[in-house]
């Protein structure tokens, strides 16, 4: 009987299952109705009393050792005719995805930082909820003067002594940048500044700026002028031209708009020019002595410039984007068609 046992238990080992033929013929020679194994119980009713539990558990034993074979073959045929099922066709074209566009601010913010980059800029940046004197004390501005009135300012917190607010423009870059160094600084801050505006076409209540300065010894009005001349040629061609107008603005002294020879009708005329054949692009000036001494930089020693450019007004011109809202409406149509170089 034992030996029967064992004959047995051989023979499950080695029967070779390969498909699914030979895995219903492994099922019937050992645990089919009139398989070997079922033969074995059979044979125990013959087994003397005392030897029955032995060899009872010897069977079972040879039924589960069969049984584990054929339900792993069961399930490795399965397996292997599922994957055959899903075979992968290589020669199939790849699902394409969109990788995105950047924004036109950023392609024209990251442009207008390489230009000045290469000629020695660094970039630096200052907090969007300013101070009163960041953005507006530390810059010369009078106390009555009406940028700093809520109908401009967005402001944060107004008590007595503590007064924040949304910054109006980058130029409050500068007077960290100053506090924090000393010359020579060559700078440029670029970030998003907010004023109390009606939203329309032509104005919003947030917009982007890049701030530049530059502060040395023996820093003269030539020097800005060469510096926004090699900016524009950079940026709109080669064949640009600047002109510039006598302006104010409390933290230069003296100061200037700039405009650039229209870049659309090449400086002969047409409605984005309103015929003139100019195009206002910044403002910028000498930096007025009272501003480097507010920042703790010695103004017998050193002078410097400063110039301020909304990145809104410049994409619009190389882009001609006719309505400032089209930048923060997330509309896809609009913000895939700009691509960066
Ligand atoms: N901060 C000015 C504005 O927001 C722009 C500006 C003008 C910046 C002249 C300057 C400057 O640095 O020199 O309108």
């Amino acid at each position: 009987m034992v030996e029967n046992i064992e004959t047995i238990q051989n023979a499950i080992h080695q029967f070779e299952i390969t498909d699914q033929k030979s895995l219903e013929a492994f099922r019937i020679e050992f645990l089919g109705s009139k398989g070997s194994v079922k033969e074995l119980y059979n044979f125990l009713k013959t087994v003397p009393n005392e030897q029955k539990k032995a060899v009872g558990q010897q069977i079972n034993d040879l039924r589960v050792i069969a049984e584990e074979k054929l339900n792993l073959a069961k399930e490795t045929l399965e397996n292997s005719s599922s994957t055959q099922k899903e075979k992968i066709d290589t020669s199939r074209p790849g699902d394409s995805f969109s990788v995105g566009t950047r924004h036109p601010l950023s392609i024209v913010r990251n442009e207008i930082i390489e230009i000045f980059n290469r000629i020695g800029y660094t970039v630096s940046e200052g907090p969007e909820i300013e101070d009163d004197w960041h953005n507006f004390s530390a810059l010369n501005f009078p106390p009555e003067h009406p940028a700093r009135d809520m109908q401009d300012t967005f402001f944060v917190e107004k008590d007595d002594d503590m007064e924040l607010a949304l910054r109006t423009h980058t130029s409050s870059v500068q007077v960290r940048v100053m506090e924090s160094q000393q010359p020579p600084i060559r700078t440029i801050s670029p970030g998003r500044v907010y004023r109390n505006e009606a939203i329309s076409a032509r104005a919003h209540c947030f917009f982007h700026q890049i701030e530049g300065l530059y502060i040395d010894k023996n820093v003269s009005f030539a020097d800005l002028k060469q510096t926004l001349l090699y900016f524009a040629k950079e940026l709109f061609g080669e064949k640009t031209e600047i002109r510039l107008r006598p302006s104010y603005f409390p933290f230069t002294e003296p100061s200037a708009e700039v405009d650039v020879s229209c870049t659309i009708c090449n400086a002969k005329g047409c409605n984005v020019c309103k015929y003139t054949g100019w195009l206002e692009i910044l403002g910028c000036g000498m930096v007025d002595p009272n501003v480097l001494e507010a920042s703790g930089i010695d103004s017998t020693k050193y002078s410097g410039f400063a110039f301020g450019m909304g990145i809104e007004r410049i994409t619009q011109l190389k882009y001609r984007v006719n309505d400032l809202r089209l930048y923060s409406e997330n509309d896809m149509r609009f913000l895939t068609q700009f691509t960066s170089a």
